[in-house]
């Protein structure tokens, strides 16, 4: 499988930057499996998603039937794929796992299809990258549980329908809006799933020290949760960059002094911006006079991905009231300029001129 999505180019986008605060996961993360949460009692926060998924499992339970289709979306890192794993472990089905990009031909959906189980989830990661005549496949076999297959060439072609077992397909996408309307329409149940609150940050960090057995006090373990963009990903990366920092430069333990010192070394600033995102905002208020500028002349202006820029920092600059998105293009607001430390009304004036 990830054979596949290298192949496909499936994480090129997500190797390429190098910032500790960009969601998106990177090879360091793997020990993170082992702190992901089982069952939707360890999950923190999202208290309306559980809510409503706890209700949608004992529904399914109930009747003796596979859960409805669920589609996740929202920005990177908040636990899509985690939750995909928490319906199986909760429904006790497998979850087979794919995504959009490695899913090349419509053949290679129905080999995958014939082969689950009644029950089994199938789990589509980046469900907006799946291919046309891929969806036209998934469509009856998300609908009517059929798959049609056409036997033949020519005038003795024919199409039989083979019956597949009732399964459930959960789709998680950072990008809803690319979803065709179609296959969105097929999901019984569809959560957003938005930035943690710190309170959850918290309890998010507190327990990942724990499971990494690192000694953090309530400040520190503050300190990492308030900086990590309400991501649990992030907060998880950041936590393991400080322990470095904590064994190599302190005692150990991971105080407040101990964390602000070593995310300040890694650019990460008090509100969770790094490098990118500063970039992001000066050029727009330096460089085009605070806006508005479309995407993608931010992009190129600093040699980002787009990509990158519109799922990992205009969510979170948005969410903080940094950016406001007009027809015409970003523009940075007030509170950006002041976190900045640059003067709002002489830049407001030139505008005016
Ligand atoms: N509610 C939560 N409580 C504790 N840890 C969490 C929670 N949600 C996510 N995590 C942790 O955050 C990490 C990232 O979550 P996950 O891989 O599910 O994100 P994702 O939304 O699928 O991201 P992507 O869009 O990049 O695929 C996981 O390793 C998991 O351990
Ligand atoms: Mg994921």
């Amino acid at each position: 499988m990830k054979g596949t999505k290298t192949a496909n180019g499936y994480n090129r986008r997500m190797a390429k930057s190098s910032s500790q605060i960009n969601p998106q996961s990177k090879p360091d993360d793997k020990v993170d499996h082992a702190l992901r949460p089982q069952k939707l009692n360890d999950l923190i926060g999202q208290n309306q998603v559980k809510e409503n998924l706890s209700i949608l499992i004992d529904a399914a339970k109930h009747r003796g039937e596979a859960l409805d289709h669920v589609l996740f979306y929202g920005p990177p890192g908040l636990g899509k794929t985690t939750l995909a794993h928490v319906l199986g472990n909760e429904m006790g089905v497998n979850v087979k796992v794919t995504a959009g990009p490695a899913i090349e031909r419509a053949g290679d959906l129905a080999a995958i299809l014939t082969n689950l189980r009644a029950g089994d989830i199938l789990f589509i990661d980046e469900v907006h990258r799946l291919g046309r005549a891929v969806e036209e496949v998934l469509y009856p076999a998300m609908e009517d549980f059929a798959l049609d297959i056409v036997i033949g060439k020519g005038p003795s072609a024919r199409s039989i329908r083979l019956k597949l077992p009732k399964f459930t397909v959960v789709g998680a996408t950072t990008r809803l809006a690319l979803v065709t309307a179609p296959l969105r329409a097929r999901f019984g149940a569809v959560y957003r799933l938005d930035y943690y609150d710190l309170a959850a940050m918290k309890k998010i960090v507190s327990r990942a020290a724990g499971m990494l057995k690192v000694q953090a006090d309530e400040s520190g373990v503050g300190e990492v949760a308030r900086r990590a963009r309400g991501t649990p990903r992030i907060a998880l990366r950041l936590l393991r960059r400080v322990r470095d920092f904590a064994q190599v430069r302190a005692d150990g333990v991971i105080t407040q002094n101990v964390a602000k010192e070593a995310l300040d070394l890694l650019q990460v600033d008090p509100l969770g911006l790094d490098d990118v995102d500063r970039r992001v905002l000066k050029t727009i208020i330096e460089k085009y006079n605070g806006g508005p500028v479309g995407l993608n002349t931010i992009a190129a202006s600093i040699s980002e991905e787009q990509d990158t820029i519109m799922d990992v920092v205009e969510p979170y600059l948005l969410q903080l009231g940094f950016l406001d998105r007009t027809p015409q293009g970003r523009v940075a607001t007030k509170s950006a300029y002041e976190h900045l430390g640059l003067d709002y009304a002489d830049e407001g004036q030139q505008r005016l001129l």
